[in-house]
């Protein structure tokens, strides 16, 4: 089954076209980062804009890249929540139009199941059960999927995701958005233990994760030494960093693991491309002899082919949609209005 799929939440307007949920066709992106660049983060208005001006052309190309025609393509999916509303939006007409025009089924895909589905392209002898840390600009995530579409929220960040800190301390110590792995590959000249940062121990769930008390501090660090004209070691600073955001997530992922028993570990998302948090969790998976998945690269951050991926269960478990289909700025993983 062929599936035409279409991403465009954030600053990515992405096309693939996927074979049975397992098999890349065709995947094309048009990288907006430079355009937003300038202003320090994502402008929805410009990222709408930007999706209108290349959806229609990504099409087109991801056919010619499959070496498909219109006629060959089974079913049209796409990312109906959660992200910015004006972009998801793009995507979602787009979809409902190409759906219509080509008389094929609309299978709506969440983004963060899109996420964790990109371990199905990676590794072709993954299938649930097995539990997935997400690690976003949106979103902190340990979840038990329990089938392709039956999946358990274990802990969740209670406050901002993982992603959106490293993009705020970079920010702050300037580098290019979206900083996070201009921090990661900073971080890994400097001596984590020069500067002390906060481990907080949020809420009732012992799984639950926080981040805002780390940034802070972080932030605090580098506007007081600013303020005193002290000479901040930057690399040292994002070491630091990150091996604290590695310490929130690491023990959590632990102990979902041994409260579940599973046996596999998948990891999932942009920041899921951080070598720190790669590095902890091959070992810390090693340790407890479990089996690790990670994507490369270029299947953690957003792209079209893992929506493509997650749609193929979506359809095989009925989830379908008719013209009604409407996005959405925020929406659970499990389907749920927030
Ligand atoms: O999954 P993603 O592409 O988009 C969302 O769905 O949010 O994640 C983007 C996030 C950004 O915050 C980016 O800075 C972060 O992933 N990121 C990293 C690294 N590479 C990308 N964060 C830490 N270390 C990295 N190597
Ligand atoms: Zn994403």
């Amino acid at each position: 089954m062929n599936i035409l799929a279409v991403e465009s939440s954030c600053d990515e307007t992405a096309v693939a076209i996927v074979a049975d949920g397992r098999k890349v066709l065709a995947d094309c992106i048009a990288s907006q980062v430079a355009l937003h660049r300038v202003y320090g983060g994502v402008v929805p208005e410009i990222a709408s804009r930007q999706h209108m001006e290349a959806i229609y052309a990504l099409a087109e190309q991801a056919l010619e890249q499959a070496a498909l025609r219109r006629e060959d393509i089974d079913a049209v999916s796409v990312t109906y929540a959660p992200g910015l509303i004006g972009a998801v939006l793009v995507g979602v007409n787009f979809a409902k139009a190409a759906a219509l025009a080509l008389g094929k089924p609309l299978i709506p895909v969440h983004h963060i199941r899109g996420h964790i589905a990109a371990n199905y392209l990676a590794f072709p002898e993954l299938v649930p059960p097995f539990l997935c840390l997400i690690v976003s600009g949106g979103h902190t995530l340990i979840v038990d999927v329990q089938d392709y579409t039956k999946m358990e929220i274990l802990g969740t960040t209670l406050d901002d995701a993982a992603g959106e800190c490293f993009d705020k301390v970079a920010r702050v110590l300037g580098m290019p958005y979206p900083g996070g792995a201009a921090l990661d590959s900073a971080a890994s000249q400097g001596d984590e233990k020069k500067y002390s940062l906060p481990r907080a121990k949020p809420g009732e769930n012992p799984l639950d994760m926080s981040f805002s008390g780390l940034k802070t501090a972080a932030l605090n660090l580098i506007h007081h030494a600013e303020q005193i004209g002290e000479p901040l070691d930057v690399n040292s600073l994002c070491a630091g960093f990150s091996a604290a955001v590695s310490d929130m997530l690491c023990p959590r992922v632990q102990q979902a693991l041994r409260n579940t028993g599973r046996k596999r570990l998948a990891i999932a998302g942009g920041v899921a491309a951080n070598s720190r948090i790669r590095r902890d969790m091959t070992s810390m998976a090693e340790k407890m002899g479990v089996s690790l998945y990670m994507p490369p690269l270029s299947l953690c951050g957003d792209n079209g082919a893992m929506i493509g991926a997650q749609a193929f269960y979506e359809f095989q478990a009925g989830h379908t949609a008719g013209m009604e289909l409407n996005a959405y700025a925020t929406k659970s993983i499990l389907g749920e209005r927030l």
